[in-house]
């Protein structure tokens, strides 16, 4: 085992910069104040950081509408707060991935400024323009509750620009080799700082053909695949991450091709609350059997929330509206196709379901990706601009602003509500309750840690008769770290399980459940027997 797959054994933390900590009261996250909080994410236990955009940006898509690549945007800092923030990080043995904004700049970019400025400028052809806006007709709309068309007309030209997000997000143009050429070298820009690797946002998208969805075009695999050459031959060791909303089939292409090293997987998602709530594991069996075991050198990564909707692409017409209908009760819950909502609120704040699913979170094939605010179980609010309010402030304590920000007027409110506001929602009182949330995520990071098993081991599914029942092996020959075979069993139901398993392959040994140290009767049987309470679950390690 290589060390240069470090991330398999990741444990990684989505941090929002902007609304993690306010270092020079200026009411916008920035990155002293990222250095100042840093040893938290020490605490917490996680090992890798991926850092949402902090480049100079509108605004109009949270950051991911980037007017230069080449710098930090001011509200955060500077380069060299960010090369001091980096070697922090680095310190405490935590890695750092950025995000790579390929597919699409802002509209305030001084290239699509210039693009737009005439047709005979140089830059023109670094975007998609075209006098109708007929064409790629098979290509759906991503933002379908605010974007008519793929298409907008740009009066000083009079000619379309095509962009999958919003119309302030022009896409860039891969047909164009300058545009390919350039982003090498952002790329090798921020690598050279020292990153150790990108989150590549909105993966699928970056060519446009004719009678084609416009995505997973072969043309994208081919430049992926110089991208990923530029960093094995000029930066070994770095990684890459794709942000590609698509079913395991089609995503396979991105890892197994030589491109990136691990994918979000996102059908995954959707179906661990759909299991908790139909208190059945079928769903998520089904999706696990379409999930190919991945190699030694590449990795799925899991989630269960992140800064965008709880996104419904990969389940079924008829899924989406049952997901909807469960938890998206409020019309204003639903955005586009998905549910603006955290991860607590969507689970009515039991401590049970989201214990069970951060348990499964951590046991399941791949690196895990917490989103920052719900290892406490902050709140959401509906009532915000787009997805902002899955993006407010991290609450640190009771003081104004709850502890994010000295300022008067902060950039995005605090969570004030009665029962997810931050006099009672916060990471102060978190760290001293022994039973919080905050501390049983820490604990399961920890033991997760222990045991190289879980970023690394093979995984097998159970079909115990009780289908209320998840139960699942992970085994791993000669691991340097833990267990060799660890039994996952979850109880998805709402009441006291029993279940029979077939144990016959482990001989006749004690388990322990690797997270509470329980010693549990000898494996060995065929009718191996055991009763969980509602949602409750077990690592049995031997
Ligand atoms: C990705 C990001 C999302 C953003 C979109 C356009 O999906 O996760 O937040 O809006 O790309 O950049």
């Amino acid at each position: 085992m290589s060390s240069n797959h470090w991330y398999k054994d990741a444990v990684f933390y989505e941090l929002n910069l902007r609304a993690f900590a306010d270092g020079n009261g200026d009411g916008h996250g920035d990155f002293i104040g990222l250095i100042e909080r840093m040893d938290y994410l020490v605490e917490l236990g996680v090992t890798a950081i991926w850092l949402m955009p902090f480049y100079p940006s509108p605004l109009k898509d949270n950051g991911y509408d980037i007017s230069d690549f080449y710098n930090i945007d001011p509200a955060y800092g500077t380069l060299d707060d960010f090369k001091r923030a980096l070697a922090e990080f680095h310190k405490r043995g935590i890695r750092v991935t950025v995000d790579l904004v390929v597919n699409h700049t802002s509209d305030q970019h001084p290239w699509f400024i210039e693009s737009r400025s005439s047709k005979d400028n140089p830059k023109r052809d670094w975007y998609v323009w075209s006098d109708t806006d007929q064409k790629y007709q098979g290509t759906r709309i991503i933002f379908v509750d605010t974007e008519p068309s793929n298409w907008t007309l740009d009066p000083l030209t009079g000619e379309y620009f095509w962009h999958r997000f919003y119309k302030e997000q022009p896409d860039l143009n891969y047909d164009n080799p300058e545009v390919q050429a350039e982003m090498l070298n952002i790329m090798r820009f921020w690598l050279k700082l020292g990153i150790d690797g990108f989150r590549v946002d909105a993966v699928p998208y970056l060519f446009e053909r004719e009678g084609q969805n416009g995505e997973n075009l072969p043309e994208t695999h081919a430049y992926i695949k110089q991208m990923r050459a530029m960093m094995d031959r000029e930066f070994p060791g770095t990684i890459m991450l794709a942000e590609a909303n698509q079913w395991p089939k089609d995503l396979m292409p991105y890892l197994q091709g030589g491109e990136f090293h691990m994918g979000f997987h996102f059908p995954l998602m959707p179906r661990l609350f759909m299991a908790v709530r139909q208190h059945n594991r079928r769903e998520l069996i089904n999706i696990l059997n379409e999930t190919p075991m991945l190699p030694e050198d590449l990795q799925w990564c899991i989630f269960l929330r992140n800064h965008d909707e709880l996104t419904l692409e990969m389940v079924t017409e008829e899924q989406r509206q049952w997901m909807w209908k469960e938890y998206a009760p409020d019309p204003r819950m639903k955005l586009n196709l998905g549910i603006r909502r955290r991860l607590a609120p969507l689970l009515d704040n039991d401590r049970r379901r989201i214990d069970l699913l951060n348990a499964l979170l951590f046991s399941l094939p791949g690196t895990p990706i917490l989103y920052y605010g719900d290892e406490i179980g902050m709140g959401d609010d509906i009532w915000r601009y787009d997805r902002n309010g899955v993006r407010t402030p991290l609450q640190w304590d009771t003081s104004k602003h709850a502890g994010f920000s000295t300022a008067d007027k902060i950039v995005e409110e605090v969570i004030t509500d009665e029962v997810y506001g931050f006099h009672r929602v916060n990471v102060a009182a978190a760290r001293q309750d022994a039973g919080s949330l905050f501390n049983a995520i820490r604990h399961q990071i920890s033991v997760r840690k222990q045991h190289q098993i879980f970023g690394r081991g093979d995984f097998q599914i159970l079909y115990p008769a009780n289908e209320a029942i998840f139960a699942f092996e992970r085994f791993l020959e000669k691991p340097e770290l833990g267990a060799t075979r660890v039994l996952v069993v979850a109880n998805l139901a709402d009441s006291e399980q029993e279940v029979v398993l077939d144990t016959s392959a482990y001989g006749n040994v004690a388990p322990i459940d690797l997270l509470t140290g329980q010693v549990y009767p000898n494996l060995g049987s065929d009718t191996y027997t055991l009763r969980l309470p509602a949602y409750g679950y077990i690592w049995l390690g031997v």
